[in-house]
């Protein structure tokens, strides 16, 4: 089967749903065709706990735009891209007055204005929040106006193919779950905006869906990837399950101690303590850990995770302010967090990198090129307004300031162009013999037990800290990890609803992920953000200040730069 569609969005998430809304409300005749492998519900925004930043002044008088664009910067160890941070922290405000007129759901003032709350790297209270529900709150109110604006949603089909043709993107392959239909669709513009890869470790906060869909693709497709050194790691994932407790509890004035009950962030950050950036409260619990001050699970020093004290706050703020920490920790470890501590340890939560794109979200195929017709946006995209450490609260609101901002460049390229043409049967034969080849094929190995190899290989390997020896070796893992997937085995052989095969196929993008995520840290001789080296502990500006883009091939990876845009900030040392 083959459509025609004047956009195709890839990903339900808050990103792509946002855009989709922004170019029914600029060009209602156009044709939007949403994409999912889940239900839009279902997209990980959904999981957004903490809140979305944004300068209201609702807490704090002093607080400005100018304020919230420094911390962004400080906190990516100044390489963001300035001009980026700039649009993200200047259209904040009115992107949350539209989500509230849209009817999200915020929590409030007891005067009804938008609450807020403190942030990690924040210097003022300034996240807005539904409890720890945020994303939850957002997303529903967003996916009930794409049906309203007549956004025409595939959910539980999974895109197989971006086809791009001389740098111009044309169209892709799309596979129906249900009964394993192929169908091509030819759009003017394609948007991509399908998360991020959690998957790719073995301890993550992410849901099973983010396997690097949307960046394998591209990849695969010959664009390259931007900055895939920085991978997020939270510092409180739930232990042993890696699930979030948010940053909104550090916010709320809860307390990281260890196994001899002290507040060891006074040691690491002895301004900001436990709201210190991520990158820097992550290597702090993993050096506490590493020293033997870790605590195991009857209390004895040498564990595996440190605590999160909440008992101070007591039960009506728990329950008022992070209602879902509380059942999270009771539900999954059988945690009172009224009268017990919550054992945490850093948790893969968010990928800096992503598909380059300049600031209307259009794909660059290198510096100084774009691809026609090919967008990102959200997790997938790399803009980039974190550099090389998100701060908690600022991705929530670049899914919504760069969905609306691409959204609107979107509704705007497509005016003057014409369907682009390709070999539709072409591509349909390719993608079937590719996934006949996946169905018949006679190994002896399981989907699951590669996959988990090479989520330990890139804990192990490419985690927390890493040096030349450790990405050397998880790069030649990776390569026998590779030879094993060709030798994976299908139980199920069948069209309907075999969701075997679209783990097989996931597991293929996240090998293609992890392989660009440790080649691009291995090109990274220095420590910055979130990126800390061992062999190289210091941020080296002259030789380092620049993203990394590294492009993909099954041959192996090239690794090149791109400047960044310092225009207001000057680096500088980074203290908390
Ligand atoms: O901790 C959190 O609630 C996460 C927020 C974020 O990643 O922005």
């Amino acid at each position: 089967m083959a459509i025609e569609r004047d956009i195709v969005i890839v990903g339900g998430g808050l990103a792509g749903c946002r855009a989709a809304l922004e170019i029914k409300r600029i060009d209602p005749d156009l044709s939007v065709a949403l994409v999912a492998k889940t239900h839009p519900i279902r997209s990980h925004s959904v999981a957004a706990q903490g809140g979305i930043a944004a300068v209201l002044n609702n807490i704090d008088p002093d607080d400005t735009w100018e304020a919230h664009a420094f911390d962004t910067v400080k906190g990516s160890d100044y390489l963001a891209d300035q001009d980026a941070v700039e649009i993200l922290t200047k259209e904040a405000p009115e992107v949350i007055l539209d989500l509230e007129h849209l009817g999200v759901l915020f929590s409030r003032l007891p005067d009804g204005r938008i609450a807020q709350r403190a942030f990690g790297g924040h210097s003022h209270k300034r996240t807005c929040y539904a409890a720890d529900k945020t994303g939850h709150a957002i997303l529903h109110e967003l996916v009930c106006n794409l049906k309203r604006h007549g956004v025409e949603v595939y959910d539980e089909w999974y895109v197989l193919n971006l086809i791009v043709e001389e740098g111009e993107a044309k169209g892709l392959l799309m596979y129906r779950l249900l009964d394993g239909t192929l169908t091509s669709v030819r759009a003017k513009a394609i948007l991509l905006a399908t998360g991020g890869y959690g998957r790719v470790f073995n301890t993550t906060s992410n849901d099973y869906a983010s396997t690097g869909d949307g960046l394998a693709m591209a990849a695969a497709a010959g664009i390259p990837l931007e900055d895939m050194e920085f991978v997020q790691f939270h510092p409180t994932g739930l232990y042993p399950v890696g699930v979030l407790i948010s940053e909104a509890v550090r916010g709320e004035g809860a307390y990281l101690i260890n196994c001899h009950g002290d507040r060891f962030m006074a040691s690491y950050a002895p301004k900001q303590m436990e709201l210190a950036p991520r990158d820097i409260t992550s290597r702090a619990i993993t050096l506490e850990i590493q020293a033997g001050r870790g605590i195991h699970p009857d209390g004895s020093c040498g564990g595996p995770f440190v605590y999160l004290d909440l008992r101070h706050l007591g039960p009506e703020m728990i329950m008022s302010r992070v209602p879902f920490c509380w059942e999270e920790a009771h539900r999954l470890v059988g945690i009172d967090a009224v009268t017990q501590p919550i054992p945490v340890r850093p948790t893969a939560h968010y990928s800096m990198g992503g598909i380059p794109v300049n600031t209307d979200g259009q794909v660059r195929q290198s510096p100084d090129s774009l691809v026609a017709g090919l967008f990102a946006a959200g997790e997938c995209a790399c803009v980039s307004v974190h550099g090389a450490n998100r701060l908690g609260s600022n991705s929530l609101l670049e899914c919504v300031v760069f969905g609306r901002r691409t959204g609107a460049a979107i509704a705007q390229y497509v005016q003057d162009r014409k369907f682009p043409r390709f070999d539709g049967r072409a591509y349909h034969t390719g993608t079937r013999q590719r996934l006949n080849q996946l169905l018949n094929q006679h190994g002896t190995r399981r989907i699951a037990q590669v996959r988990q190899a090479l989520q330990d290989c890139m804990s192990q390997y490419c985690g927390v800290f890493r040096s030349d020896a450790t990405m050397r070796e998880g790069l030649n893992q990776l390569a026998q990890l590779r030879e094993q997937y060709g030798e994976i085995w299908l139980d199920d052989r069948d069209n309907c609803w075999n969701t075997e095969l679209i783990e097989a196929l996931e597991l293929g993008n996240l090998m293609i992920v992890g392989e660009i995520i440790l080649a691009s840290a291995l090109n990274r001789r220095e420590s910055r953000g979130a990126h800390s080296r061992e062999d190289f502990p210091k941020r080296d500006d002259p030789q380092f200040l620049k993203h990394t883009l590294a492009y993909y091939s099954p041959a192996g990876i090239d690794v090149h730069s791109l400047p960044v845009a310092v225009n207001r900030f000057p680096p500088q040392e980074r203290n908390y």
